[in-house]
């Protein structure tokens, strides 16, 4: 359904394409001209890429939605009573679907609740944005189209408390250290007032992880592929999708699902605005993303890295997700 944005509640601002473009090619050039390949994760998410993300969401093998939308449902009370939030800055904000379960109860309130969702897709942001003003009279919204550093810098004046939200299990993309570097990057402008909100995907059985990134409609293996088709677009690629396989793996020893394009034959590519030609030998792999898995401990660690420490855990009896509300240190 197309809506109309009440723009006396929204506003956008999108850091600068110019940088995006810089960045892209500095990262393609560094991840693809060495052995082995990979790309950064942050390029799945053009408008392709965000849709079949939402997809993988509501596949059968994909469990981590469900099992944080169910936490999210059961201790949304309890979160916001801790928080008592009257701003929310939400990383990777996406649909926002997730989320609507806490803004439902804040932004439906006698007092203005003002969400500031930041995201790499500027459509997105929009078409929820949409959605989210209608359903939510007194809700003020102000977005910001860009990566979580930049965006962290150029954030506009808050009123407090703020609750600042990463969920999804967004935070396993990285690798601890850029975990850690991102957390404190937020702990940084956090007050003693404010509090964080953050998803954890939990350690568990192999075949579970291993199914949850390979799901048996393809969803998951067209949105890896996507991947080539943003460099084709954005770098004048001629990368032939129909030429490379998805293979998701589990390794138990960095407790981290490892997702790769493996080339089905040998093959040369060109990206032409890099001016540069890829040999690229049958079997080679690209890795595109690591999803970290958590322990108890290993939260822990990555909060205490980070000047944060956990005030509240929520995990379902299975102990398959975990949401934890941290304060700063
Ligand atoms: C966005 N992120 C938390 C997802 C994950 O589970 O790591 C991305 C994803 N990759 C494959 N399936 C989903």
């Amino acid at each position: 359904m197309a809506m109309d944005l009440p723009l006396k509640r929204f506003q956008i601002k999108a850091l600068s394409h110019q940088d995006a473009q810089q960045t892209l090619k500095h990262d393609v050039l560094e991840g693809m001209l060495c052995a082995p390949r990979s790309l950064p994760p942050k390029y799945f998410y053009d408008e392709a890429g965000s849709r079949l993300f939402d997809a993988i969401c509501k596949t059968r093998h994909y469990y981590l939605t469900r099992t944080e939308s169910a936490l999210l449902k059961r201790h949304a009370d309890e979160i916001i009573a801790a928080a008592r939030p009257r701003t929310c800055v939400e990383l990777g904000a996406g649909t926002s679907v997730k989320t609507e379960i806490l803004l439902s109860g804040l932004a439906a309130g006698s007092r203005p609740f003002t969400y500031v969702p930041i995201d790499v897709c500027e459509e997105m942001l929009i078409e929820s944005a949409a959605r989210l003003l209608y359903h939510y009279p007194r809700l003020r919204i102000e977005a910001l189209a860009g990566e979580y550093l930049s965006a962290l810098h150029a954030l506009p004046r808050l009123d407090g408390p703020v609750l600042f939200v990463f969920i999804g299990s967004s935070i396993g993309n990285f690798t601890e250290a850029e975990a850690m570097e991102l957390l404190a990057g937020v702990s940084g402008i956090m007050g003693p007032e404010d509090a964080f909100l953050l998803g954890l995907d939990r350690v568990k059985d192999r075949k579970i992880l291993e199914q949850a990134y390979d799901d048996d409609e393809g969803i998951t293996a067209q949105f890896n592929l996507n991947v080539l088709q943003v460099l084709n677009t954005r770098l004048g690629g001629n990368f032939r999708l129909e030429n490379f396989s998805h293979r998701a793996v589990y390794q138990e020893a960095r407790e981290q699902i490892e997702m790769y394009l493996v080339a089905r034959q040998a093959q040369q590519v060109t990206l032409a605005d890099l001016g540069e030609t890829l040999d690229i030998a049958a079997g080679e792999t690209i890795l595109t993303e690591i999803s970290r898995k958590y322990t108890r401990a290993s939260i822990r660690h990555l909060l205490e890295g980070s000047a944060l420490s956990e005030d509240m855990h929520f995990a379902p009896g299975d102990e398959h997700f975990s949401l934890v509300l941290a304060r700063k240190r």
